[in-house]
């Protein structure tokens, strides 16, 4: 064996060891018992024994969900500043082996505590150890220090880390689209406007307050000072004045002639938002037009798609709906792959593949948070990622999915809203499919045109349009995704027909008129997909800040 084998890792970037790699050694950190380390972390609990003699320490540093026992002498430190829940401490000494029959493998007799970062109990936001997720989401800041959110955020990591790597392996190139965007993707109508308007108006009535703009005499003594120095100038050159008197009067006349132009100007200045034609005048605005921000990357990650072939998109979007359901954000993140050359087809396995390659990747990289989650979320959650990882998915067109539904009804199932051709399927629906009638995850596609948005390729039934949803247990709708409208007088006569302006979709269509090409892509609503491994009820949970109406902390 290796002599260094049991050396235990210190961090590359601080003069400490990450608890991770002391507990997550296959013999629990047995084996790195009589080493010297430093570690750093929070204290989850802390007690003090033997009527004061000693502490007891559970320290996390978020490298792993488990927390090393500290133990702490009361010679070394005042052993009061060390147990409160919260207290960050950094602290130096020897790993042992703890007594036989107790359950950690190895433990830290501290030498010396290097710093400590102290809390007051009863002024900490989040002093207690069960707390709800309704709670913590009034605190944000502190929400990390919990066991769930940062093991949520240990899996997100994970997620993300996996969706590059699946598509990089592929040949993707990842591409950064704009977050502040003049093209409605979705022409939903549920984009947040991005303006300076309403604050420039702002600053202006305060600015004209306090210094008001000049008057009719104001402009009227301006004119006749310029009319005095021209006439001084005048003079001067009739009465042949010598060159260095002539240049000091234009000077003058110069700076008079600006000083009215500065004030003519100011006159023009009115509170409110500049107006034209009786609407708001966009051309004053910082972009000088309408501008929002994203509901999807799409749009524009398609221009690189026609040009280097498969690419994606992973950034945050925003949508404006005013929905108050656990699986919506007005902020989310979403992967969007977009591939030239692929089909409908190639598009649905590869939103399969990608599913599998995250639901593997979190049982071969986050074991451990899967287990809390399972523990304390979810009893099944990671069967159902063994489950997903394995099973092909169920692949059903729209109208054999209204089919199924309209059975279901016949039988005795009662959903809130009406099953019929050409509805938008409703959560209830999507969850019916996946979770009782195929229990597994389900692919529908071919949906029919008026529901889908005008980028989808319409289908040879003229009825229909090339899209597919992913329905996932626990979530429903996870993928949103299409084989894309290539041929341009059948796209250019969707949007009209869908009552959306042509303008803004010109650099689009552009793309149709010059070497336009088969393709497809999809969006993933990351968010969506954490909800789905973890279990957690409340997408609100699941990322770091989350803005749903009426809020949006930090
Ligand atoms: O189905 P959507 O609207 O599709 C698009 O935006 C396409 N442009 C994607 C593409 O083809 N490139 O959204 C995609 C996914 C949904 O399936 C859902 O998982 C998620 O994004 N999503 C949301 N997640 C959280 N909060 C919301 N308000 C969401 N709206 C959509
Ligand atoms: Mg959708």
């Amino acid at each position: 064996m290796d002599l260094n084998d049991d050396a235990v890792q210190r961090h590359q970037f601080s003069d400490r060891v990450l608890i991770k790699s002391i507990l997550t050694r296959p013999d629990g950190g047995a084996g790195l018992a009589g080493q010297q380390v430093r570690v750093g972390g929070w204290v989850k609990t802390g007690r003090e024994q033997g009527k004061g003699s000693f502490a007891f320490l559970e320290v996390n540093d978020g490298s792993c969900p488990a927390n090393l026992q500290v133990i702490v002498d009361k010679d070394v430190a005042d052993l009061g500043q060390l147990v409160p829940t919260g207290t960050c401490v950094y602290v130096e000494g020897m790993l042992k082996n703890p007594p036989e029959g107790t359950k950690q493998k190895i433990e830290l007799r501290v030498q010396k505590v290097v710093d400590v970062g102290m809390v007051d109990p009863a002024k900490y936001p989040i002093p207690k150890t069960k707390l709800t997720l309704e709670f913590l989401r009034d605190r944000i800041p502190f929400r990390p220090r919990t066991n769930t959110i940062a093991a949520v955020a240990r899996i997100r990591n994970a997620l993300a880390y996996a969706t590059h790597t699946f598509l990089q392996k592929q040949g993707f190139l990842y591409i950064h689209t704009p977050i502040i965007t003049t093209s409605d993707c979705e022409g939903a109508g549920e984009m947040f406007q991005v303006t300076t308007l309403i604050s420039d108006a702002d600053k202006l009535e305060k600015e004209l307050i306090k210094n008001p703009p000049p008057s009719e005499a104001d402009i009227e003594a301006a004119k006749l000072v310029v009319k005095e120095k021209g006439e001084a100038v005048a003079k001067l050159k009739s009465d042949k004045a010598g060159k260095e008197a002539i240049s000091a009067s234009v000077t003058e006349l110069t700076k008079a002639k600006e000083n009215l132009a500065r004030l003519e100007e100011r006159s023009k200045l009115k509170p409110g938002i500049p107006q034209k034609d009786g609407k708001i005048d966009y051309t004053q605005d910082f972009f000088a037009r309408q501008a929002f921000l994203t509901v999807s990357g799409q749009l524009q990650v398609e221009t690189y798609a026609c040009a280097v072939s498969n690419v994606y998109t992973f950034g945050p979007t925003f949508r404006a709906e005013h929905s108050h359901t656990s699986r919506h954000l007005a902020e989310f993140w979403m992967v969007e792959p977009e591939m030239a050359f692929s089909d409908l087809k190639d598009d649905m396995n590869c939103a399969e593949a990608y599913v599998k390659f995250m639901c593997d990747w979190l049982l071969d990289h986050c074991f451990d948070d899967m287990e809390f989650m399972a523990k304390n979320y979810d009893k099944s959650c990671i069967n159902r990622l063994r489950m997903v990882a394995s099973t092909p998915f169920e692949r059903i067109t729209y109208t054999e999915a209204v089919e199924l539904l309209e059975v279901a009804v016949k039988e005795g199932k009662h959903f809130e809203n009406k099953v019929e051709w050409g509805i938008d399927l409703a959560s209830e629906h999507e969850r019916y499919l996946t979770e009782v009638k195929f229990q597994k995850p389900v692919i529908v596609y071919n949906y029919p045109k008026g529901i889908k948005a005008f980028y989808m390729r319409l289908n040879d039934d003229l009825k229909t349009v090339a899209a597919m949803d992913v329905l996932v247990p626990k979530v429903g709708e996870l993928i949103g995704g299409s084989q894309r409208e290539e041929r341009y007088d059948v796209i250019k006569s969707r949007i009209e027909d869908m009552g959306l302006p042509l303008e803004p979709y010109e650099w689009y269509l552009d793309l149709r008129r010059f070497g336009t090409v088969k393709h497809s892509g999809f969006g993933l609503g990351f968010e969506r997909m954490i909800l789905f491994a973890t279990g957690i009820d409340n997408i609100r949970d699941v990322i770091p800040f989350p803005r749903y109406p009426g809020r949006a902390d930090l």
